[in-house]
């Protein structure tokens, strides 16, 4: 069955617009998980006044947003190479460490085993149970660890949702660091999280050389479209990464939104604070009407699992005609044909999405 997905993610809008016949500025897209507040307006400001920079080549060391970027965290300018998304940090990282053998749990984001494939490597799995929210033991990652020469982890994980303790995070560099292995943590999502500062062991890094943290400024900051994400690492595994960035890979306009979206608090506030209710009330109304699995989550999206009767990619075709995109999750390995994920968005969207949604299952049946 021809779903959305068929170039490898959610949010591609031109393939939804063709299979359901239905232009692109009318579809509601809950396949990609994009703050729904949209970009910030000092960011939209500072693209439009600044228009011009593109007459110029984009500072090749992005210096301006590295600066911005070392003050608010905290950590050293060296330790930063500021990236066109995560998506390229990832490449980055793959190409400069050169593992052989990539450690990967699923279920997880794609493109680690994708861009693994690409640049060589070879991949090792473990695999999280649904009775577990799909989170690893311990052990297994351990396992897993002692193989491989540089492990994903997702924290938050897409499309889990889940989360690791900061005292399982240093377990996990502590014991990779014994077996030389690389942690990649890939927070792209981590800003969605309420108090995120007890999730992540960014500003531990000088006890963990081997972990590599990458972040993305895409999905929060809503500029998918514009591409911008980072690393944060040892200054020794950032020159590393630097070696092999084509130059100017960061264009003008996205160097300077992101500097702007980083002078947002309110913004930011605001943002974790509607998504973690919009996500609770999301959650309760597919549990009670329409009794769904859904996965706790942490993020700006939920995991849900269908009941056997009916398939993620059936249901996506289904409210596809109405006008919704769902991320149908049934190709990820660790998942079934019934799971699919949702973004969080507006309240609005939410109910239009419910809406949709009890009209399909209800007429579920007749419509096949
Ligand atoms: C878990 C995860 N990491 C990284 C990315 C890529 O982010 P970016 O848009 O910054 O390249 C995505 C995009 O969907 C993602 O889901």
């Amino acid at each position: 069955m021809l779903t959305i997905e068929k170039h490898g993610h959610g949010g591609d809008m031109l393939t939804a617009q063709n299979m359901f016949g239905i232009p692109q500025d009318q579809l509601l897209d809950f396949s990609a998980n994009i703050n729904p507040f949209g970009p910030p307006q000092s960011a939209m400001d500072a693209m439009k006044d600044n228009l011009n920079a593109i007459v110029h080549y984009p500072d090749p060391v992005h210096r301006r947003l590295s600066t911005r970027l070392a003050e608010k965290l905290g950590v050293l300018e060296d330790q930063l190479v500021i990236g066109n998304g995560a998506a390229e940090c990832m490449a980055l990282v793959l190409l400069a460490l050169q593992p052989k053998l990539v450690g990967i749990v699923y279920p997880s984001f794609s493109e680690y085993t994708s861009l693994s494939c690409t640049f060589g490597a070879s991949i090792e799995s473990c695999y999280g149970s649904i009775e577990n929210n799909f989170k690893p033991g311990m052990s297994d990652l351990f396992q897993l660890i002692d193989k491989v020469d540089l492990v994903f982890i997702g924290q938050p994980n897409n499309p889990t949702g889940i989360l690791y303790t900061k005292e399982e995070l240093r377990s996990i560099a502590i014991y990779a660091q014994n077996t030389n292995t690389y942690v990649v943590i890939d927070e792209a999502f981590i800003d969605f999280v309420p108090f995120q500062e007890n999730f992540t062991i960014y500003d531990e890094l000088s006890h963990f050389p081997n972990v590599i943290i990458i972040r993305s400024m895409t999905k929060f900051y809503a500029i998918p479209g514009l591409r911008l994400g980072y690393s944060i690492c040892s200054e020794e595994v950032a020159l590393l990464l630097k070696r092999k960035q084509v130059t100017w890979s960061v264009n003008s306009l996205a160097l300077i939104a992101g500097e702007a979206c980083l002078q947002e608090s309110e913004y930011e506030e605001k943002t974790i604070e509607f998504i973690g209710s919009e996500r609770a009330y999301l959650k309760e109304r597919l549990e009670k009407e329409f009794h769904f699995t859904v996965l706790p989550g942490s993020a700006n999206f939920l995991l849900v699992r269908l009941p056997t009767s009916m398939t993620a990619n059936e249901l996506q075709s289904k409210m596809g005609q109405h006008g919704i995109m769902i991320r149908s999750c049934s190709m990820y390995p660790g998942l079934s044909e019934q799971d699919f994920r949702i973004a969080v968005r507006s309240r609005k969207d939410n109910n239009q999405l419910l809406e949709v949604l009890t009209k399909v299952v209800k007429n579920w049946g007749e419509m096949e």
